[in-house]
């Protein structure tokens, strides 16, 4: 029996949208029973420059493993992604910027673009970067991010991008693990009417001894604020597009060659390298913005994420652009100069599409009604969410204030791992219920199993996998094949494991529980508990950490941190505040801790083990069921733990 509110497709959906529910079932069914014809046939949406003949070649199994997607076709991201719009209408834009600051924006053209593009494609070649090299950026939210990600793409290069939010020791770690040739960097950001220092930071990095690779490194002058230029490595962007030629071939590139890698936090040891290639993913990500935003020519698509992360590289780049869409690129943040600024944006670019994560909605819910109503919206038609489970009560205001019932929610499920989409409604297809990624995409096989790996059928709750291959999957971990295999396929061996819980009900329907391994989701952002604890020991006065995810109203998770200090050390407000402080420069500002408590012990089996189970109670402050601790080594720790969690939170 399932009790949740159903909101049926509106008519006016079901009517004129690309894929109705009939449309949904039919392609769901070729795609089970001809994938090949299916994959064919959608892989027509990109220009190849030389047709494929092998459409799937894929094992998830140790025997055989591999996965390739149209192995033998060639084609180039950017070309896709450019030249054949600006062909067709230069003049339609590509990317409208909008500035921290309210008064700034911009728009380019696909015309502008390609000549952007093109240039700085140039200037790339002339630092002597080639085909598979790999380029870092470190960039805001602007324009020339999206024209460094489509220049490398041009010349077969492979980038690297790194949140602008990352402290120079974790920029330094992605820069020598790919072995970066050239670093792509902005003299400072803007963010909220403060500035962010990003050239500095570079700098920084690049004194870490294993950085030697670094030959080069373009400054884009954003705010024009005091930063040091090494004469015989920095360049400014601007003074090298100017003399660069415009004219620049598309490099043509296997299907499988690889795009980008892109740095996410696993369970255990430094974040991966998550590698994706040009055609199947390009593919995966031109498709499903297709239709789960309904795009149509000419509309405003608005995706309020950061290049820094895969919803930023899929929906705000690739996917927008393959599909010759007008892309919104926003610098700033929701709350500057005010509360209302998302949706001012929405009025002053007329947004029809708009795609956020619910920690942004939550925090925007709590302010009331007013901010959102006092702005028109009318241009909006549909809006998705992503990147962690939204709560029903964010859903409702989201539908029911943003959207005034009018438009409907895709909440969209997927990984960096997974290039795009995998779970989500269609807008015209799916009817909605709040809180559930709803159904797969076509050629998508979720299957939930028991702690055994037996498959669950109907109504159940388990753990999330995919059966079979799609073309967006991660080809590799960069530099790591065997750790790839090892994460992902070995624990349900045949099948992709994707690290979360869930639950399907009786209707089919998915509904995503979250991580449930030992990576936390804080404000949609993935960190690794085992990346904050290594953080906190590497300060001298801590003698061991053990990190857990705690419930929090705005940022879905927060970071809760028991520390164990050394000998005599005392743990007063001053120490929380430096490890605190300590956290944010060694990693960046999204792991900045919640909550500190200092334990004097941790609840450890007799082997040794941390009980995770426990901490992770305590942090929620449910002191009712800590389940079986006779395994405990010392069992009066947990008392301990539960006396001195007032004093962290
Ligand atoms: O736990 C799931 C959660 O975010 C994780 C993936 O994080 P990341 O690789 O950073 O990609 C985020 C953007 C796609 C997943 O394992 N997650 C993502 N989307 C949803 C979600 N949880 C519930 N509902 C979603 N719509």
């Amino acid at each position: 029996m399932t009790t949740e509110t159903l909101y049926p497709v509106p008519a006016e959906w079901a009517a004129r949208a690309k894929i109705d529910s009939a449309g949904y079932t039919r392609r769901t069914e070729l795609a089970a029973t001809d994938p090949d014809m299916f994959w064919r046939d959608e892989a027509q949406r990109l220009d190849w420059i030389a047709p494929f003949t092998r459409v799937k070649n894929t094992s998830f199994n140790e025997s055989d493993f591999g996965i390739k997607w149209f192995e033998d076709g060639t084609l180039n991201v950017s070309a896709n992604c450019i030249d054949r719009h600006a062909a067709r209408n230069p003049a339609a834009i590509a990317i409208l910027w909008e500035g921290d600051d309210p008064a700034e924006s911009r728009a380019i053209s696909y015309g502008e673009l390609l000549e952007e593009v093109c240039r700085f494609a140039n200037v790339l070649k002339g630092q002597g970067i080639a085909k598979g090299d790999r380029v870092t950026i470190y960039l805001p939210m602007i324009p020339e991010a999206a024209v460094a990600m489509l220049a490398c793409a041009r010349i077969g290069a492979i980038h690297s991008v790194v949140f602008g939010g990352f402290s120079p020791d974790s920029l330094a770690s992605r820069i020598e693990d790919c072995d970066s040739k050239l670093v792509i960097t902005a003299d400072e950001g803007c963010r909220g009417g403060k500035r962010v220092t990003l050239k500095g930071n570079v700098d920084a990095a690049l004194r870490h001894v294993h950085c030697a690779g670094v030959t080069s490194v373009i400054v884009v002058r954003r705010t024009g604020g005091a930063i040091a230029m090494q004469p015989d490595r920095d360049i400014w962007y601007h003074d090298a597009i100017a003399e660069a030629a415009v004219d620049c071939p598309p490099e043509p590139m296997n299907a499988e060659d690889p795009l980008f890698i892109l740095y996410t936090s696993g369970s255990t040891g430094k974040p991966k390298g998550v590698l994706h290639t040009s055609g199947g993913y390009l593919l995966w990500a031109a498709m499903t913005h297709d239709y789960i935003f309904d795009y149509r020519p000419g509309e405003v698509f608005w995706c309020a994420a950061d290049i820094g992360w895969v919803t930023g590289h899929t929906y705000i780049v690739y996917g927008a652009l393959a599909n010759g869409a007008t892309t919104l690129m926003f610098e700033g943040i929701p709350n500057y100069p005010d509360f209302s600024r998302f949706w001012d944006i929405v009025d002053k670019h007329q947004v029809n599409i708009f795609y956020a994560a619910p920690t942004a909605l939550r925090a925007l819910m709590r302010e009331g009604d007013t901010p959102v109503t006092r702005t028109s919206r009318a241009s909006l038609r549909l809006l998705g969410s992503v990147g962690e489970p939204i709560n029903p009560d964010a859903w409702e205001w989201y539908h029911r204030v943003v959207g005034e019932r009018r438009c409907p929610i895709v909440d969209t499920w997927w990984q960096t791992e997974t290039g795009g989409a995998m779970i989500s409604p269609l807008p015209g297809a799916t009817a909605l219920k709040p809180g559930s990624a709803s159904t797969p995409l076509f050629g998508v096989l979720p299957e939930i199993v028991d702690a055994d790996g037996v498959v669950l059928d109907g109504a159940a709750s388990g753990n999330l996998v995919i059966a079979d291959s799609w073309p967006g999957q991660m080809r590799t971990i960069w530099n790591d094949h065997a750790r790839f295999f090892q994460t992902y396929f070995t624990t349900y061996p045949g099948k992709y494991f994707t690290g979360d819980g869930c639950r399907r009900d009786p209707d089919g329907y998915y509904w995503i529980t979250g991580r449930v391994d030992d990576v936390i989701n804080v404000s949609g952002h993935r960190m690794g508990t085992a990346e904050v604890e290594s953080a906190l020991v590497a300060h001298g006065k801590v003698a061991e950490a053990a990190v857990v995810g705690m419930p929090h109203d705005i940022k879905g998770q927060g970071i809760y941190a028991f520390v164990t200090l050394n000998a005599h050390e005392v743990g007063d407000a001053a120490l929380r505040a430096e490890l605190v402080r300590w956290v944010r420069t060694e990693i960046g500002p999204i792991a900045t801790p919640d909550a500190i408590q200092f334990a004097p012990a941790l609840p450890k089996t007799r082997s040794g083990k941390i009980m995770r189970r426990i901490l992770r109670k305590i942090a929620e402050g449910d002191f009712s069921s800590f389940g079986d601790t006779s395994t405990l080594a010392d069992p009066g720790v947990v008392d301990v733990l539960v006396a001195g969690r007032a004093d962290a939170v």
